[in-house]
């Protein structure tokens, strides 16, 4: 079975109840369970009604080179991600059509849905799908009120990510190095992001899908990007040589 502990879930919607004042109820389910999804929405639908925002951020993932992985490894990643995302996006939204009711929907990926990456191959496949589906059904139930966008994050410090990802701490720095911003990302700027994209302010975003990366995907990818460890000495150095060339062959 795959599901955030109860415990944590609960001292997680005490903690809001405490800042907020607001009610929170947590439900465990595993998403890779159409079955647990479809009871897991029956009770939030007694509970509170159909929702008016869904978040889908279930997430599997380890570091591993591809020639290593079984294919349960696989189905294991892809089942959470993939087939999880689908399965509650599945579940809300018919119930959701036939009750007349629009919502918003909201995906987090990584940068490398985008990209790819190797050493996360499931987790890159996964959350590609995650992607495509989240801007095909914007584009196939726009009509019926819903919204579907992606929040694409670089890396953010967590344990659960970081224990499996950098288990010996040994990346995080030369993640720290490519990132203009020179640091991580944290929760409460996810948090800010999403917040926007569910709300009424973000009323005609719709099959967007947003990178948050402090810089870091443009910083990988641009060909001259190195040029920022040439420091002001060696510049008039190689100033003095490019305005010398003359000619081109
Ligand atoms: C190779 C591995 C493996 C590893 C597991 N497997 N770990 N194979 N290398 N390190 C294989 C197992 O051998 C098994 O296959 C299959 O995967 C299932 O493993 P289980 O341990 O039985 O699965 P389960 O207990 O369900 O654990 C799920 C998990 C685990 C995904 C494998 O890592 C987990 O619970 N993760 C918690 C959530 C998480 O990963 N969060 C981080 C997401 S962050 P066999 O064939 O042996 O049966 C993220 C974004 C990153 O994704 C963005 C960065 C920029």
């Amino acid at each position: 079975m795959y599901f955030r502990k109860l415990d944590v879930l609960q001292k997680t919607a005490e903690e809001i109840t405490t800042q907020t004042g607001n009610k929170v109820q947590a439900i465990q389910c595993d998403v890779r369970d159409p079955q647990a999804v479809a009871a897991c929405v029956d009770q939030l639908v007694e509970l509170a009604g159909l929702p008016d925002v869904i978040i889908n951020n279930a997430a599997g993932n380890f570091v591993s080179p591809s020639e290593r992985l079984s294919a349960n490894a696989w189905r294991t990643i892809t089942d959470i991600v993939l087939n999880g995302t689908a399965y509650v996006t599945l579940e809300v939204g018919k119930r959701l059509i036939q009750e007349g009711k629009g919502a918003a929907f909201l995906a987090i990926t990584t940068i490398y849905a985008e990209s790819g990456s190797g050493f996360v191959v499931p987790s890159a496949a996964a959350k590609s799908g995650v992607e495509t589906l989240c801007k095909s059904l914007a584009a196939e139930w726009g009509r019926y009120g819903m919204r579907f966008n992606v929040i694409q994050p670089g890396p953010i410090k967590t344990k659960g990510a970081f224990s499996r990802l950098d288990p010996t701490g040994q990346f995080e720095k030369s993640m720290i190095g490519r990132i203009p911003a020179g640091r991580l990302g944290t929760p409460g700027e996810i948090a800010n992001l999403a917040a926007y994209l569910v709300s009424d302010y973000a009323s005609w975003v719709s099959g967007a899908v947003i990178r948050m990366d402090g810089g870091e995907y443009v910083s990988m990818a641009g060909e001259f990007n190195e040029l920022r460890k040439v420091t002001p000495e060696q510049w008039a150095v190689m100033e003095a040589m490019i305005r010398g060339t003359k000619g081109s062959s």
